[in-house]
């Protein structure tokens, strides 16, 4: 159940705990016994409810019922807005061909291309807020959306146009340019780029249809060189760096992404030693996709675990889309992070959470530090952890957000 309550002064109280992200280190903190006092939508004062200041006595009350309050989720890294479905390819691949294999026969990627162009913007718009609705249900309350499935100036547009839209109807989404997802069949490599620079980011930046540009960084899609020069052109317009990086196979990407500021580096299968110092040292947050790794029939054991180790700041996300991973399940993906990437469950809900907020330059959301906004969720349990332990069964009882 999703409630706004506009702007409103709220004393949220009799919470079994209070899931309190860390600023900085990489886990969570649980606080039995506190409440949360919500002013004009914003979090006003965070602590033992004994303490409550006056005001909050005299606010109206939201009573958790002894269940754990957590932040409201935050999904990172998604591909929401596509058409058709990719079906055939999951089946492809339960029949022994890879991703990459079905991609170099011209499926993968480029189908969804296809039906994407193909699809009417009212269409594409109703499905994402079908998506935005049981992301809702699932606790989370701002979502990350890439393009990248045009792969030519109007196609992208149309696709970020749709973000904009619903963004005007008041979702917390976040829009990426991915017009560098792969090189479309139709177009030759070094002309797709130049219309990419040259076209397609100066329409984006001028309509302030992006705030940040991504670029898949893979053999078969985009060389190191070409991501640079992609990036510099993206800097020039103001947009903000982030990239698919080093998933399929080890290419140096995470070393890019710090060289050239990125908010984000997302995937990192086979991120190396100095890629991770890198990131590290330039503040770029490690983003992981365990749901596209699981869902490719594939696993890495104790990546999160190196990177947190490394000093590096981790988000978890649902990098939902149609063909490597298709769910809106960003808990489950939690708990995938700690079954198969080696997070420990605080750790986990940080990086749904805060973790996820950093990722995407976002100071407003993502905790309960006092100025951010008034939003949170409650769960079917007393222990917040019963977040990342219940395996993708629909937990969240209530997602509130008092900021709008
Ligand atoms: O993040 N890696 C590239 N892009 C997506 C997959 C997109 C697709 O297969 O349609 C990803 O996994
Ligand atoms: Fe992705």
């Amino acid at each position: 159940m999703t409630i706004q309550a506009p702007k409103t002064n709220l004393f949220v109280r009799n919470a079994s705990e209070l899931c309190v992200p860390d600023p900085v280190g990489p886990g969570v903190e649980r606080h039995a016994g506190w409440g949360l006092y919500i002013e004009g939508g914003r979090v006003r004062w965070v602590g033992p409810e004994r303490d409550a200041p006056q005001e909050a006595h005299q606010a109206p009350v939201y009573d958790a019922e002894q269940r754990a309050v957590l932040p409201a989720l935050i999904d990172s890294h998604t591909h929401l807005i596509y058409g058709g479905d990719r079906t055939e390819d999951f089946a492809r691949r339960a029949g022994g061909q890879t991703y990459t294999e079905i991609a170099a026969q011209g499926g993968g990627i480029q189908t969804t291309v296809r039906a994407t162009r193909a699809a009417a913007p009212v269409d594409l718009a109703s499905r994402a807020r079908k998506a935005l609705a049981r992301r809702a249900e699932l606790g989370i309350a701002t979502t990350e959306i890439k393009s990248g499935y045009g792969l030519e100036t109007g196609a992208e547009i149309k696709i970020l146009e749709i973000i904009a839209e619903l963004m005007r109807e008041g979702y917390d989404v976040e829009a990426t340019f991915l017009g560098a997802h792969t090189i479309p069949v139709d177009v030759e490599r070094s002309r797709y780029i130049q219309v990419l620079v040259e076209e397609m980011l100066p329409r984006v930046a001028e309509a302030k249809l992006a705030r940040f540009c991504d670029v898949f960084v893979e053999t078969g899609a985009f060389t190191i060189p070409e991501a640079r020069t992609i990036f510099a052109h993206a800097r020039a317009h103001g947009l903000i760096p982030r990239a698919h990086v080093d998933q399929l196979s080890a290419g140096g990407g995470a070393e890019l992404s710090a060289e050239v500021g990125a908010a984000s580096a997302d995937h990192l299968e086979y991120v190396s030693a100095a890629g991770i110092k890198a990131m590290a040292t330039h503040n770029v947050v490690a983003t992981l996709l365990p749901g596209a790794l699981f869902y490719l029939g594939d696993t890495c054991p104790g990546l999160g675990r190196r990177l947190i180790d490394g000093g590096v700041e981790v988000a978890v996300a649902t990098d939902a889309n149609p063909g490597s991973s298709p769910t809106h399940n960003l808990p489950l993906m939690a708990t995938l992070a700690v079954t198969h990437f080696g997070l420990r469950v605080e750790e986990a809900l940080r990086a749904i959470t805060l973790g996820a907020a950093h990722g995407l330059r976002r100071t407003d959301i993502g905790g309960f530090s006092p100025g951010q906004r008034g939003r949170f969720i409650v769960i079917d349990d007393r222990d917040a952890r019963a977040l990342v332990a219940s395996y993708g069964e629909p937990i969240v009882l209530a997602l509130v957000d008092s900021s709008r």
